[in-house]
């Protein structure tokens, strides 16, 4: 949920027509029910009128028969490979969460929409155009696209294009603390009611011709055809849409010691806290150590992904790598690190981070591109 955007032409009253010759389908698309965050959508022709569907088994994603321990993978290693119907691979998941990476080699127009996950996009590399009925939003390298659960969209984009995809089963929201009363985003949070792009409304299509939608089920997806165009939305309103909003824009909190993760949240679910690592200047105590202590989060698991900058707690990382880690194993700097941190003004990194509050599992796909021997990287 996030404030309240209308666009195109709308009955004056909800649940009413303007001319019986020409009626407008009215969707609800809604959470918890029809008492959560909502938007109604206008539709020149009927959702449901699909001229056929057919059942799609997905290959199954499997758990790597793998112990639970700190890991580097790296994601750069992923063959481009399809698009966003068939190219996203899952490298770390659990019941709630699962960890996706899309380097696509093609791209398509049939639509995508996710029955069961919110989705929250974060592009690595390229830039592009995210299509919805309710409109289209340009993205580029840095930016996050969030998509509600049951949201069907496209994505256009660069030969260089280069994706994360985290999805979750709970819903993802602006962090509660982070607004007033009203919805509003509060002064002294790390981005603003602003900088979150919602979908630029264009004109409805009234093209006939074939349209497919794969709507997924976690094991199989249902297929579905359309006459019609689904992006034949005349006008939309409510609280229910996906955005986009720039790390770029993002104004990170900086203090005079150490700022641990939850100060740089971006989004959250009940299964999962998203933040983001930006670029910034460093604590300004005069004696302060500017990167993290030694921890043991006994009830998280912490997922990094490096996007860009100079990633100086960690030897061997490199853009596009994922590192995890786990519950229980005390993780921080590597040998040397906090040394040769120390006086350091600033760093330049984007990097996001996901902690999950359920074990975040290695999947096969993920064990193939796993860095043997990183446990041992704080060997000095
Ligand atoms: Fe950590």
């Amino acid at each position: 949920m996030v404030y309240y955007v209308k666009n195109g032409k709308l009955p004056e009253s909800r649940h009413t027509f303007e001319k019986k010759d020409e009626l407008r389908r009215e969707e609800l698309v809604g959470e918890e029910s029809f008492e959560g965050a909502y938007s109604l959508l206008y539709h020149l022709y009927e959702p449901t009128n699909s001229t056929g569907y057919r059942i799609v088994k997905l290959k199954e994603e499997k758990y790597a028969d793998a112990p639970h321990v700190h890991r580097h993978l790296r994601t750069g290693m992923l063959k481009r490979d399809g698009n966003l119907i068939n190219g996203r691979k899952t490298i770390l998941m659990n019941s709630r969460v699962k960890v996706q990476v899309l380097i696509p080699e093609n791209s398509t127009d049939d639509f995508y929409r996710n029955a069961l996950h919110e989705i929250l996009i974060f592009v690595h590399n390229g830039s592009g155009k995210f299509t919805c009925p309710m409109g289209s939003i340009k993205f580029s390298k840095g930016d996050y696209i969030y998509v509600p659960k049951g949201i069907a969209f496209r994505m256009e984009y660069t030969e260089d294009a280069y994706f994360l995809f985290l999805l979750s089963l709970d819903t993802l929201k602006i962090p509660p603390r982070y607004l007033n009363s009203y919805g509003q985003l509060k002064e002294g949070t790390p981005y603003y009611t602003r900088d979150i792009r919602p979908p630029e409304f264009f004109p409805p299509e009234k093209k006939s011709g074939k349209y497919v939608m794969h709507v997924e089920f976690d094991t199989y997806y249902v297929v579905q055809e359309f006459e019609k165009s689904p992006l034949d939305v005349e006008g939309w309103d409510g609280y229910l849409f996906p955005f986009a909003i720039s790390t770029d824009a993002m104004a990170p909190i900086v203090g005079k010691l150490h700022m641990p993760p939850p100060i740089h949240e971006t989004m959250s679910s009940k299964s999962m806290m998203v933040a983001t690592f930006l670029p910034r200047k460093f604590d300004f105590h005069p004696r302060s150590i500017p990167i993290s202590y030694y921890h043991n989060n006994v009830d998280v698991d912490e997922f990094l992904f490096y996007s860009s900058g100079n990633f100086m707690s960690r030897k061997g990382i490199q853009p596009g790598s994922v590192t995890l880690h786990v519950r229980g194993l005390t993780h921080g700097p590597q040998p040397g690190a906090t040394e040769n941190a120390i006086g350091k003004e600033g760093t330049d990194e984007v990097a996001v981070m996901i902690e999950t509050y359920d074990p975040l599992l290695l999947t096969e796909t993920g064990a193939g591109i796993d860095q043997e021997g990183y446990m041992k990287s704080w060997y000095a």
